[in-house]
């Protein structure tokens, strides 16, 4: 891995031993691209693509040179308003109302390792030999406005991440309207763009279509990241499919409103954008002041999606979680919100737990209703103290109760939301989100308390540190359950209303930072109605998500194979619930849905105690069989063999990093009469060894695997499965 800086060409040249990422500083001084894509060896040669021909009705940035057209020259940072009419990557309000910039080299600075972001979530190094950086410095005279672009690259990881951070040098106010974290020029080329969409219980759907002429968004409104569009874009050619063909991928690690922009121009050259959704935003930076973008995790692939895949679960599940879970194999969870709901008291709970000690489940975890006077869903967020109708002996009793049967104790929180009916409303109307003289609207009878508050901020870490502290709690479920309306602030002055999205996700993130340092031996799950929060930022604080409130194994299917483009299955919490389920009123076996869980962290969430004989006997088995499986799980590489979104049937496995333990799983939506022959083909084996399959005793070459496939055999009824798990074999002598 390397950063050269061609002094004479004024070329930077990013590379390892998979990628290059080429920079230029053009005739204007502006920021050029030449190239992001496999690796080139010498890239000083490239400054010859910097360049255009004169095109009839065009603008010229260069009186001498009719041929220097913005709009036809990939630009690594770009502004509006110079004769590049396409979306620029920043925009900023001077005092005197304009909004032309130019932003022209000053200095670089290329360093080993990587810095932390201020304030925000980034990928990290562990020694510094793991990354190089590179900081390069525009700046605009008029504006007396410094902005540096940070860049660094992975030795290990076909891997880039930018961010931008804007320093106000000057004496006049300015306005930051769009601060994107990433811009990236394409040339002339047909590219698709493959989204994460949905909503809530369908969470991270695959779509994927052309790019015309025109732009696409993909962004949220809605506060958080959201469940109808994951802050991922994967730009990739038309052939490109699992195994094959060029992916870019586009991960912003940020948690609140974000765009997510492609824009094909008349040339057929695409522009992809990425950062802090601009709408409803601005940012008023002070003399002396400066501002940080999240970070963006620029992702290459040349053997298509899978290996993009593949790049951000290392990644992402070593360089961006953190904490003692990080590496550590996840405990099985019973959960109680799907079977009890609201309606639980002590004795309640410890009958439940009892029968999940017997099954060898390793944490309960108690959701919603434990505190305040909640008995459904109308009042008491915010009062973050036990319900002792329900709860007369206290938390810490029923921890230890817990304990004693040799379970954790893990408990749900709400932290960032305000119930209008509660002591903290009563005593502090005025910490809620809202605009003046305006009607707060609500959602499942709740409004959000305003993060951007120190006051709300230290509220919460003491109230949630004081829980935390009386009683024995392993696990926390951190949920939030509303999208963000009204966008305002009572504390901010006019001008910085705009900023309160932005100013709030600081203030959750700084909340988070200071709970999960206070308490590193407790394992966090993050959760947002599901997964309506599913990114890289909250992953940075919370290992792993619950992936969706739709816990149905033949939706789970889509939703697992969908976020598994971009997130790892140590990052999806994974469900067996009762049938019929409640989300979709399907009944599948407890075979089927336990094949689907427990290919991501697997958790029970019924009521155990009113499972039959039989049933508790299968339960048993699960459990134990997860725990030899979950370390190839958990940590495995997983591959996508067939895609639920395309047919009948959905495929996937995971191999372990020795490949050595195989672990495959074969999924039938509907059944069908005297139906055809299905053959599954293996990937990512060793194509020289022998591998055992576990079950039949069976025998079979790895390239037998890879290349012929193993037989499935005729899956009878309605939403089955076969689930296979192969060792590596050597014959005795
Ligand atoms: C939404 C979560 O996604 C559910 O799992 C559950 O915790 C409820 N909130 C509780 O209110």
């Amino acid at each position: 891995m390397s950063i050269k800086y061609d002094q004479k060409k004024k070329i930077f040249h990013l590379k390892n031993k998979e990628i290059s990422y080429v920079i230029k500083v053009l005739k204007n001084e502006q920021l050029g691209h030449l190239y992001w894509g496999k690796k080139i060896e010498k890239a000083e040669r490239m400054d010859r693509y910097s360049s255009s021909q004169l095109r009839p009705y065009e603008a010229y940035a260069d009186e001498d040179d009719t041929g220097f057209i913005l709009e036809n020259i990939a630009r690594e940072y770009p502004s509006f308003g110079q004769s590049d009419f396409r979306e620029p990557a920043y925009q900023i309000e001077a005092e005197n109302g304009s909004i032309i910039s130019d932003l022209k080299y000053q200095e670089h600075q290329i360093y080993a390792g990587k810095k932390k972001l201020n304030g925000l979530p980034a990928v990290y190094v562990e020694q510094k030999e793991e990354a190089e950086s590179l900081d390069i410095t525009l700046y605009d005279e008029a504006l007396d406005l410094e902005v540096t672009l940070t860049y660094t690259i992975f030795r290990d990881y076909p891997i880039i991440t930018r961010s931008a951070h804007f320093n106000n040098k000057g004496e006049q106010k300015i306005n930051l309207k769009k601060v994107l974290s990433i811009s990236v020029d394409f040339e002339n080329r047909d590219l698709e763009l493959l989204q994460l969409s949905g909503a809530w219980g369908r969470e991270r759907d695959i779509i994927r279509r052309p790019l015309e002429q025109g732009i696409t968004i993909i962004d949220s409104k809605r506060g958080g990241s959201s469940h109808q569009q994951n802050p991922f874009a994967a730009l990739v050619e038309p052939e490109t499919d699992e195994y094959s063909g060029e992916a870019y991928g586009f991960s912003l690690v940020y948690s609140a409103n974000f765009i997510a922009q492609a824009e094909r121009n008349h040339y057929g050259k695409t522009r992809m954008t990425m950062g802090i959704n601009p709408f409803n935003f601005n940012w008023l930076l002070e003399k002396g002041q400066s501002f940080q973008t999240p970070e963006v995790v620029l992702n290459y692939s040349d053997q298509g999606l899978n290996k993009m895949s593949h790049n951000y679960h290392q990644l992402y599940r070593s360089r961006l979680a953190r904490g003692k879970y990080r590496d550590q194999e996840r405990p099985v969870l019973i959960n109680n919100w799907e079977g009890t709901y609201f309606d639980f008291d002590t004795d309640k709970i410890l009958k439940m737990a009892e029968a999940a000690a017997e099954v060898d489940i390793e944490l309960f975890v108690l959701d919603d209703g434990w505190f305040g006077e909640r008995n459904d869903d109308t009042s008491s967020l915010g009062d973050w103290y036990v319900n002792e109708d329900k709860l007369p002996e206290g938390l810490g009793y029923l921890a230890e109760e817990i304990n004693k049967l040799g379970m954790d104790f893990g408990l749900w929180f709400e932290p960032e939301m305000i119930s209008p009916d509660s002591d903290l409303y009563r005593e502090h109307p005025e910490w809620a989100i809202q605009v003046e003289d305006r009607q707060s609207t609500l959602s499942r009878q709740q409004l959000i308390l305003d993060l951007s508050r120190r006051k709300v901020q230290e509220y919460i870490i003491e109230r949630v540190s004081t829980i935390l502290t009386k009683a024995n709690i392993s696990y926390v479920k951190w949920d939030m359950n509303r999208p963000m309306t009204e966008f305002g602030s009572l504390e901010l002055e006019a001008d910085h209303q705009r900023e309160l999205n932005h100013r709030y996700v600081l203030g959750l993130y700084r909340v988070l930072e200071e709970i999960t340092s206070r308490f590193p031996e407790i394992l966090f799950e993050s959760c947002a109605g599901g997964g309506g929060r599913f990114d890289p930022g909250m992953l940075y604080y919370m290992p792993q998500t619950w992936t969706s409130d739709d816990t149905d194994a033949v939706e789970r299917l889509k939703i697992q194979y969908g976020t598994s483009m971009v997130y790892p299955a140590s990052a999806m919490g994974a469900h067996v619930s009762a049938v019929p389920n409640h989300q979709v009123e399907r009944s599948t076996s407890l075979k089927m849905r336990y094949d689907v869980a427990s290919f991501g962290n697997l958790g029970y969430e019924l009521d155990i105690t009113e499972l039959n004989k039989e049933e508790i006997k299968a339960v048993k088995r699960q459990v134990n069989n997860y725990k030899e499986i979950r370390s190839l799980v958990q940590f495995g590489d997983f591959y996508r063999l067939k895609s639920p979104f395309e047919s009948n049937f959905a495929a996937w496995s995971y191999v372990g990093e020795d490949k050595e333990e195989i672990l495959v799983g074969f999924y039938q939506v509907l059944a069908s009469p005297n139906p055809r022959e299905q053959k599954l083909r293996l990937k990512g084996l060793d194509a020289d060894q022998e591998y055992k399959e576990l079950e039949s005793g069976e025998i079979y070459g790895g390239d037998e695997l890879m290349n012929y496939g193993i037989k499935v055999p005729h899956l009878k009824g309605d939403f089955s499965s076969v689930v296979w798990r192969f060792k590596k074999y050597i014959p005795s002598k």
